[in-house]
């Protein structure tokens, strides 16, 4: 199994500017790539989010090495008000989000992340709740295609919802070979090569771990935990994510424009800012680093630091 090289790493800690001193907050520790980078930044302390227990498991050592500054909570970062606050931690200098899998899900064929390795149909990042056999052997056809084509942009939704409830009505659908040969034979062949599982993989991915919701949930949480001075930095991985993040940064730096003149929104005054955007527009990887991890190709970050201002 291979590790998980992070993403941006350079950038992310060029927009954090961690401090000593500081608190912070790795909202996806995952391999731990920017959270060994942030505590060898600065003499800091990191409180670090994942929901997947193994995630959890390996940052231990870690932790070891890091005594009294690395504290791992198993959570959704959703709901990291909740678990910070009982830790009695309520105000933070910084928080990074790195959205998505790490390369420890996709290349775990039992995870059931990945359409090109045969396992369990699961891709539930938690290891609880409903897994992706579950939504694709119980959902109804009109249910199954909304999630396709809404979370995977699968044009053809209607069709591989229709292929999927005429294959599971022989036998339940339980492992990644099966629903993506089964997705394949439903859709013609992309001429830029692309699998044509991909797209309905995401799709169930992210309703699985209802991603988008949590991605709402954790910038909100984020916004009222970031002390005057505090940054958030995000980086996302497809469209999906980063039209929410971007939404979310808009609104917080005061860039989000009326919906047209004619709006009487656009006549009120406007209260002042409480975030000044860091990045302008996204900002991406560069070349190298695209042609040594193909993973960093579609990545994105933006960042917005708190001015000041009451925190809601
Ligand atoms: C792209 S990886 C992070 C990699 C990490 N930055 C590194 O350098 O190793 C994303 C991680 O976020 C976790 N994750 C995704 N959504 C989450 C959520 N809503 N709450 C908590 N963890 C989440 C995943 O389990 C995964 O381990």
């Amino acid at each position: 199994m291979s590790g998980h090289i992070p993403v941006m790493l350079e950038e992310v800690l060029a927009t954090l500017q961690p401090r000593s001193g500081a608190i912070y907050l790795d909202a996806t520790f995952g391999g731990g790539g920017y959270a060994a980078a942030i505590l060898a930044a600065a003499d800091c302390t990191l409180w670090a989010i994942d929901r997947d227990p193994d995630a959890i498991a390996r940052g231990a050592a870690l932790a070891a090495a890091h005594p009294g500054r690395l504290h791992l909570m198993h959570a959704c970062f959703g709901d990291m008000l909740e678990s910070l606050g009982r830790h009695g931690v309520t105000a933070l200098d910084g928080v990074v989000m790195d959205l998505g899998m790490s390369s420890f899900q996709i290349d775990q064929a039992e995870r059931g992340f990945s359409f090109r390795t045969e396992g369990p149909l699961d891709m539930r990042m938690g290891r609880s709740g409903p897994s992706a056999a579950d939504l694709v052997n119980t959902l109804p056809e009109a249910e199954l295609a909304r999630i396709l084509a809404e979370f995977g942009e699968e044009r053809h939704a209607r069709r591989v919802a229709r292929a999927i409830l005429r294959e599971r009505a022989t036998a339940p659908i339980t492992t990644t070979g099966r629903l993506a040969s089964i997705i394949r034979s439903a859709v013609p062949r992309d001429p830029s090569g692309m699998d044509g599982a991909t797209r309905s993989f995401q799709g169930l991915r992210i309703a699985v771990n209802d991603e988008l919701g949590e991605i709402e949930r954790g910038l909100s949480a984020a916004e009222t935990l970031l002390a005057p001075g505090g940054r958030l930095v995000v980086v996302s991985f497809h469209s999906l994510e980063d039209r929410i993040v971007k939404r979310h940064m808009a609104r917080a730096t005061g860039r989000a424009g009326a919906a047209s003149r004619h709006d009487p929104a656009s006549l009120m005054p406007r209260a002042a800012p409480d975030f000044a955007a860091l990045t302008n527009r996204a900002a991406r990887p560069g070349d190298a680093e695209t042609r040594s991890n193909p993973r960093a190709r579609s990545a994105r970050l933006r960042g917005m630091e708190r001015l000041s201002g009451i925190r809601a």
